[in-house]
This record gives C-alpha cells, structure tokens and sequence, in this order.
C-alpha cells in the first residue's frame, strides 16, 4: 500500500521568520492526517532552524535541490550530505523552474537522484511536458525520455522502491489551470507502466504524485484517481491552512 504524500514547493518564497511563523501557526491546525506524509521544502537558509523546529511534528523536511557531489569545489552549491547531516529527508530534483532557467538537463537530474538515495535523501523528480510539446502530442515522449533518464542510475531494490515521481505539465504550474485529472491519471499509468517495463514488480510502490495548480478544492480530484499518490504543491502550500486542508482533504479522499 503507497503512503499517500503532500509536498508544499515553497520556491523562492517565505523568509526565515515567515516559515518559522508557518511552522507554529500550522501546529494550531486541526490535522488529523495519519497516514498521509507531509513534506515542506523551503529556501535553503530555512532548513537547519526548520528542522529543529520540526521535531516532535508531523511535518517532515525536503530541500528544492542539491549538487550531485558530496563536496568539492562547486561555488554556491549545496551537497546531499550536507541536507542529510541536518535532518533532511527529502529532495526534489529536476523541477520545470530549475530545468528551464537553471539549465539543468535530463543526465543532471538522473546523477541528483542517485546522489540523493547515496546519502540517504528520497528524491521527488519531476517530470512534464511544455504547452508546445502538449500541442504537438509529444506528451508521452518527452515523459518517456526524462523518466529513463532520472531512473538510468538507480540500481539498489530499496532505492526504487521509495523513488518519488512528480508529473508536472509545464503549463499548468502556477497558472491556476490545472491538468484534468483524467489526463494527469494517464500521464501516472503511463509513467508506472514504463517503471514496470524496467524494475517488474519493485515499480508497483514507486509514488506518483501530480503537481500544477493544485488546490484545497481540487487535490482530491487527483489523489482520487487510482495511480496518483499524492501532491506537490507550490502557490497553495504557502499558508498553513491552506496545506493543512489539502492534507485533511487527502485524507479524508482516501478513507472514503
Ligand atoms: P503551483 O506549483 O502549485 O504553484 O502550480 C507547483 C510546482 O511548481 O511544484
């Protein structure tokens, strides 16, 4: 049975003393959410005081990218080891923002995601078409292509069984038009049926969560479907309510 999970991508968004504030308003929350995992990846500078502060909570701790090295001379860079020794857990590599303004390419992402299962990290990794290669229905295409290269290094059984996938069509990140759920299922179907077509049987605990645009109002709609396990969540994971609410709605969606 997959663990379903909600991820808040906080970008470049809240300051040091805004997520502190996050962290103690969100313990006010009513979230009565067992069973879903609840991951938050703010700035860099906020994760070692977050994580102190994150002890004893249900809230666990992911960072929005890293270096593949464990260390060496690489100016301004961030490595695996350096996220684990503070308590992260999790990581997301290859994000449409860091792929597209950051020049990160397919073989990047791949060398994050073995780096990050290396020092101990779960990477999420994000994969999705832009709107042209959605009009030129090259959908599955370019999933294919940036799935096989984020997984080609992952060869530990344990590894690929806490993989986290993200599918995020390009055009439906922080435009408040979100994919339709029935197409965001498929793109999941698709993607798990490729990782069967690798690893067998080790592809069936693999989560896939969707991420665009999603909403308090409209996160059921995709963790509703079988095959998407989750959630990552950019603009609405930016106040405690708002996420608690997702993670209540989850919650509430999967027990019926
Ligand atoms: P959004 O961002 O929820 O604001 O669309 C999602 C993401 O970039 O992960």
């Amino acid at each position: 049975m997959r663990r379903p999970v909600v991820v808040a991508n906080w970008k470049m968004n809240m300051t040091l003393a805004r997520a502190e504030e996050f962290v103690h308003r969100f313990a006010g929350e009513d979230v009565e959410a067992g069973g879903v995992d609840m991951v938050i990846c703010p700035p860099f500078i906020a994760l070692a005081p977050l994580s102190t502060l994150l002890q004893n909570t249900s809230l666990m701790l992911g960072a929005q990218n890293m270096h593949w090295e464990k260390e060496g001379a690489f100016t301004g860079e961030i490595s695996p080891l350096m996220l684990r020794e503070i308590g992260v857990r999790y990581v997301i590599v290859g994000h449409s923002e860091r792929r597209s303004y950051f020049a990160e390419t397919d073989e990047s992402v791949g060398q994050k995601a073995a780096a990050a299962f290396a020092c101990g990290l779960i990477p999420i990794v994000c994969l999705g078409e832009n709107g042209e290669e959605r009009r030129a229905g090259k959908t599955e295409e370019v999933i294919r292509r940036q799935l096989l290269a984020a997984i080609e290094l992952l060869e530990l059984e344990e590894d690929r069984r806490r993989l986290i996938v993200a599918y995020e069509p390009v055009w439906a990140i922080g435009t408040g038009i979100p994919a339709r759920a029935s197409d965001a299922a498929a793109v999941a179907a698709c993607i798990r049926a490729l990782l069967y077509q690798k690893w067998g049987n080790g592809a069936a605990e693999v989560r896939i969560l969707y991420g665009g645009s999603v909403t308090p109002e409209n996160i059921a709609d995709f963790t509703g479907r079988p095959g998407i396990d989750g959630a990552l969540v950019g603009n609405s994971s930016l106040k405690p309510g708002s996420f608690a609410a997702m993670a209540r709605a989850v919650y509430k969606e999967r027990r019926g």
